[in-house]
């Protein structure tokens, strides 16, 4: 690899330290980052860059797998770390930027440049232009945008305005850190390099598509952050419609980034658009309530006392096109769940008849397929098999293929792949200014019928169950259940409108 510098905008900030070097130190470890770099951090905090060394390695020690600690790879890790102390707000700094990185190209002009913009995302618009003020904005140079990419479709628009007047598009990276998971990824290759199942992907054979990306944790320290953003923008305008593009999509002809973008876009740009009278029927939001010890949403720091910000969101959602059109793809995230899971259910018609009879009244008339992108990563069939003994009684088994079988998923992180991808120069797995625009362009109706009509109605679910039992309700129309619903409640009245 030749000579470069990677530039992190935030480097005192959590990510950083939980994230980014864990994953930059794996890929060290791995080889995959050789030669002679540098990574330059960049924060308010002021260190010296034997400081900054010395609680980089310290946190490592706290944030990489234990198996994965090598104390003298680390110690080599580090020694490839600068810092500057500066505010990325204020143009002042980059001058002093400049002058860092052209001591770093040996006395040259800086050229091999990698920002990641690991900072609040009020500076994702401030950064690049500061960039380019201090000619920083190389035509080696590549950027690293961290989600959400705007807070609605305006300013969306308005942030790829800024982006293309420093940058080209192929020097733009828009992080989707979902992308990267190894089980994700292989949504693609399920589809795509087996033949069986393509025949029957389309809705003639399916009946419904449920994307389910819940998680047991709250906000943990992000108040500020997530009474800005709601489950809306941190999972479902980009994470959850990113499964919903790897689910629905059309094979690409040839595998390069162009080609599956474009087919990203094309799922996007054919969701069928919400109007006013559906936004209460096919959307449901719910907040975290509290229950045993467990706060509410409403409790947590940063969070106002009568905060309406959404932790859960179930929607239902059609794709207007000849492959899905009839189809209902149900997807939900939530906050304080029960357990944390990112699935996608392929459910698929029923058999026209039942002949057999079922065994212990489960009447398996319908396959399930189950991708499972975490935990338990693998993948799941739901059929019907006849129960051993006379007579022909039926009933439902999985067959099952577990990730653990190949080894486990390899290299550990989503990160890891996408950094390295774009340290490689490959932006497949990033999202492309067209595919950010279509998809605000869909979202942008509920949030604005949010923010004129703050009485739309916002449900509680108390923390560790499935989330408000309006979420089944809007599945009932068409027969069809999540896979884990909030079945055989005792206590519904704890489920009510906020
Ligand atoms: C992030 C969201 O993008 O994704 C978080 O900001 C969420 O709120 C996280 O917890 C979930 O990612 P993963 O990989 O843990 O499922």
């Amino acid at each position: 690899m030749d000579k470069f510098v990677m530039v992190i905008f935030g480097a005192s900030g959590d990510l950083t330290k939980r994230k980014l070097m864990p994953v930059l130190y794996s890929l060290f470890r791995d080889k995959r980052l050789t030669g002679d770099f540098f990574i330059l951090g960049i924060g308010r905090t002021i260190y010296s860059d034997e400081n900054y060394r010395s609680y980089i390695l310290e946190e490592l020690q706290r944030f990489v797998e234990t198996g994965k600690r090598d104390i003298s790879s680390m110690a080599s890790f580090v020694s490839h770390l600068r810092y500057l102390p500066m505010d990325p707000a204020k143009e002042e700094g980059y001058p002093l930027l400049r002058q860092r990185l052209v001591e770093l190209a040996g006395g040259g002009t800086p050229g091999n440049l990698l920002f990641y913009l690991a900072t609040p995302p009020s500076l994702y618009g401030v950064v690049p232009l500061h960039l380019k003020a201090a000619g920083l904005n190389t035509p080696y140079s590549r950027i690293i945008v961290e989600k959400p990419f705007g807070y609605n479709l305006e300013s969306a628009r308005e942030l790829n305005r800024i982006y293309a007047s420093v940058f080209s598009e192929h020097q733009i990276y828009r992080i989707d850190h979902f992308l990267g998971k190894e089980t994700a990824q292989n949504v693609l290759a399920f589809r795509f390099a087996n033949g069986i199942f393509e025949p029957l992907w389309n809705r003639n054979y399916i009946d419904y598509i449920e994307i389910t990306a819940v998680e047991n944790l709250g906000i943990e320290q992000r108040g500020g952050f997530y009474e800005t953003a709601g489950a809306l923008r941190d999972m479902v305008q980009n994470h959850l419609i990113q499964l919903v593009a790897l689910t629905a999509m059309e094979p690409p002809a040839v595998f390069n980034a162009d080609n599956f973008r474009n087919e990203v876009v094309k799922v996007y740009e054919s969701l069928t658009p919400l109007n006013k009278e559906d936004l209460n029927e096919h959307i449901v939001r719910g907040q975290y309530t509290a229950s045993g010890n467990k706060k509410s949403y409403r409790e947590e720091k940063g969070v106002a006392p009568d905060s309406r910000t959404e932790t859960y969101i179930a929607m239902k959602l059609g794709i207007s096109n000849w492959r899905w059109s009839g189809v209902p793809f149900y997807i939900r995230t939530g906050k304080q769940m029960p357990t944390k899971v990112t699935e996608i259910v392929v459910h698929f018609r029923e058999t026209p008849h039942q002949m057999f009879r079922c065994s212990g009244g489960n009447c398996p008339r319908a396959n399930k397929l189950i991708l499972r992108l975490q935990p338990n990563e693998g993948i799941v069939l739901k059929i019907g098999m006849k129960v051993p003994g006379t007579g022909f009684e039926v009933r439902q088994v999985t067959m099952d293929f577990n990730y653990a079988q190949l080894g486990g998923i390899p290299g550990g992180d989503a990160y890891a792949r996408l950094i390295d991808d774009c340290i490689q120069g490959d932006p497949t797995l990033f999202t492309r200014s067209d595919a950010v625009e279509a998809s605000w362009n869909f979202f942008d109706p509920v949030l604005r019928y949010w923010n004129e009509n703050p009485d739309a109605p916002l449900y509680g679910y108390p923390v560790g169950t499935w989330g408000p039992l309006e979420s089944e309700a809007m599945m009932c129309g068409h027969g069809a259940e999540w896979t884990n619903p909030c079945k055989n409640l005792t206590n519904t009245d704890q489920y009510c409108e906020l």
